[in-house]
């Protein structure tokens, strides 16, 4: 039995490969790399195949957690049939990933930090990780706290209902 969990953001290139290599760091530190499958992934393919964008890099190491090896991906239909929780950064992402949704859908598609249950208190309050793109260091730095906190609290959630 295996749960698996794909991260979603616009360009696969800041927000979702750090979703992605902090929760993987984590699933694994918690022994359960090989009961929780991780990916991610972007609703636009412009950067296919690059690795995370160097100040996500940067941002990410400092915090201890290397992303080098990640490479970006646009999301395809089969990811409704391999995803257990497909998890959107933003509204955005959301509403993209909801004209894809095939209707036999069974999984959990959902914003990130609602589904994980985060406690976003501080911010925006609606539940996304803002896109830092266009952005400069303060942006990169409470994207990837919002997402430290959304893993911690995705996980714990993952544990919790399937007795992991
Ligand atoms: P991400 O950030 O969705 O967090 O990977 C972006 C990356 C690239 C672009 C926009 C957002 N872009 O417009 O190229």
């Amino acid at each position: 039995m295996s749960v698996s969990v794909l991260f979603v953001c616009l360009g696969n290139i800041c927000r979702s490969p750090t979703a992605h290599g902090l929760f993987q760091h984590k699933v694994n530190q918690s022994g359960l790399a090989d009961q929780i499958i991780v990916d991610s992934a972007g609703t636009g393919g412009w950067h296919s195949g690059a690795a995370p964008d160097e100040r996500a890099q940067s941002t990410a190491l400092d915090r201890g957690y290397d992303i080098s090896h990640l490479s970006a991906r646009k999301v395809v239909r089969d990811d409704f049939t391999e995803f257990d929780y497909i998890l959107a950064m933003d509204n955005d992402n959301l509403s993209h990933l909801l004209t894809l949704k095939p209707v036999s859908y069974k999984g959990v598609l959902g914003l990130f930090l609602d589904v994980a249950g985060a406690d976003v208190a501080g911010t925006t309050g609606n539940k996304e990780v803002p896109d830092p793109y266009y952005g400069g260091q303060a942006q990169f730095q409470m994207a990837i706290k919002l997402i430290e906190d959304g893993a911690d609290s995705l996980l714990a959630r993952i544990r919790q209902e399937y007795e992991l």
